[in-house]
């Protein structure tokens, strides 16, 4: 029902003002909220940008507010904000976090992560999430969209990233054509979404393993929707928000202009290093690179990137394009 959708817009934004405003004006947003998002380099107009919040050390804060308000108790189900349990005990999910609203691309709250500020307890997961609704589908959403659209389409390029903070701090460094993934892996919609503003993808995941992977399986998908993609990797153990901490907003950028690459030359060094001499190894990474570069529609930007691992790889172009051509015989 469209009724319920409205119900649960005005029910998210009532729960983004109330976390704001314990963030700022309650004594535990003052105590603890406020000087962790200090400690992290977060200005107050940055805080207030994104309609960060802190939620209540509390059971049922949020939950008895909205109630008084008058919200129905299947609004606060609907939305994740509420958890009903057996004999009517009721609770809110989020307790004691930094809040951290999601909005949609025209600036509506759907959503919500939610940060612990105990690191070190290992029996809290770090990231709360809201569940899905029928205003939030984590699937089509990507964090920070609603901020970035101008900037994505005057830069001609989003930066993908994979944390709220990683956003919340690039945006601060005064780059903000920045999204992030926030925790599950790129899906089409969300690449759809970009394709609104822009054709080039410029990833920026964590130094990690992690990363790295996730870099690799975003990169095809991307291929696949007919975009371009670069990858930037970052130090060992970096992210883009530590990063840009660490070196400053100028040695960033210049950091992202001089190790950005693109796919081919990613993929390429990246299992070239792997395989060292090891010739079956190096025909498999061979193999892979070309499977990428299968997935691009547009038949010049293929060849192009065939002539491209030709020589990375110092193979032979016409091996490549008979190994391309099996690939394509293969998939129809
Ligand atoms: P900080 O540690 O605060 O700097 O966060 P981060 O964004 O650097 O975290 P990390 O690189 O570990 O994870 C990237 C993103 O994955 C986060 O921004 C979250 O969206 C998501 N994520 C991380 N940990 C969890 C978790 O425990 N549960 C869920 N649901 N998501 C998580
Ligand atoms: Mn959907
Ligand atoms: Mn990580
Ligand atoms: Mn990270
Ligand atoms: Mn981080």
């Amino acid at each position: 029902f469209q009724h319920d959708r409205d119900s649960q817009f005005i029910l998210s934004d009532f729960a983004k003002d109330f976390y704001q405003n314990i963030l700022h004006n309650h004594d535990q947003g003052q105590s603890i909220g406020l000087p962790y998002l200090k400690e992290r380099g977060i200005s107050l107009n940055t805080i207030k940008k994104f309609e960060l919040g802190y939620s209540l050390e509390s059971w049922d804060g949020l939950t008895k507010a909205a109630l008084e308000k008058g919200f129905q108790e299947k609004f606060l189900e609907a939305t994740g904000l509420t958890i009903f349990k057996e004999e009517g005990k009721k609770y809110d999910r989020f307790r004691a976090r930094v809040m951290f609203p999601i909005h949609n691309v025209s600036g509506r709250t759907i959503g919500f992560g939610a940060r612990t500020l105990k690191t070190n307890d290992k029996s809290t997961p770090k990231y709360l999430n809201s569940p899905e609704s029928e205003i939030y589908h984590k699937s089509d959403v990507l964090y920070g969209m609603f901020q970035a659209k101008q900037a994505i389409r005057m830069a001609d390029v989003c930066y993908m990233t994979e944390g709220y903070l990683d956003v919340i701090s690039l945006h601060q460094g005064g780059i903000e054509n920045v999204v992030a993934s926030s925790g599950t892996s790129l899906t089409e919609n969300q690449i759809k979404l970009i394709s609104r503003y822009t054709k080039n993808i410029t990833v920026l995941y964590d130094g990690d393993a992690a990363g790295i992977k996730a870099s690799l399986r975003g990169t095809d998908l991307i291929l696949e929707a007919g975009l371009n993609v670069d990858v930037v990797i970052f130090p060992p153990g970096e992210d883009p928000d530590s990063y840009i901490r660490k070196v400053g907003d100028n040695a960033f950028r210049e950091y992202i202009k001089s190790e950005a690459k693109d796919f081919v030359s990613f993929k390429t060094e990246l299992l070239a290093k792997e395989a060292k001499d090891n010739p079956v190894k190096k025909a498999e990474a061979i193999r892979e690179v070309v499977q990428s570069i299968a997935k691009i529609p547009d038949s010049i930007k293929r060849s192009v990137f065939l002539q491209r691992c030709s020589s990375l790889f110092g193979i032979d172009e016409q091996v490549l394009i008979s190994e391309y051509n099996k690939i394509a015989l293969q998939e129809n």
